[in-house]
């Protein structure tokens, strides 16, 4: 199992589950009712799935392809460390990864 915390865009709350090696980031964040939208189910087309990886976590990840680099230019409040949860696969080397959630994505869910 690879243990994945969230934290909400608030810094307030924070939520930890245990992910299957191979399941993605995105699914695992929509399964624990986590506000990412994820409109294009992972076609990398619409940025609702960003996330923030936290900087002491961000260099274990595989590198961004070209095409989410494009697409994380589109995403509000993107930062150094944001990424696609869509195009992150969780694998052992992932163990403990923190994310944080942006305030965006509440918005987006009228929340
Ligand atoms: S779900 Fe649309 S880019 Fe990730």
């Amino acid at each position: 199992m690879i243990r994945v915390t969230f934290i909400s865009a608030d810094g307030e709350r924070r939520q930890e589950v245990d992910a299957l090696a191979g399941s993605v980031l995105l699914d695992v964040a929509q399964a624990a009712g986590q506000p990412l939208e994820g409109t294009c189910e992972g076609q990398m087309a619409c940025s609702t799935c960003h996330v923030i990886v936290d900087a002491a976590d961000f260099d274990r990840l595989p590198r961004a392809s070209e095409d989410e680099e494009d697409m994380l230019d589109l995403a509000a409040a993107a930062t150094r460390t944001s990424r696609l949860a869509c195009q992150i696969m969780l694998d052992g080397k992932l163990d403990n990864l923190t994310v944080h959630i942006p305030s965006e994505s509440y918005n987006m869910q009228g929340m």
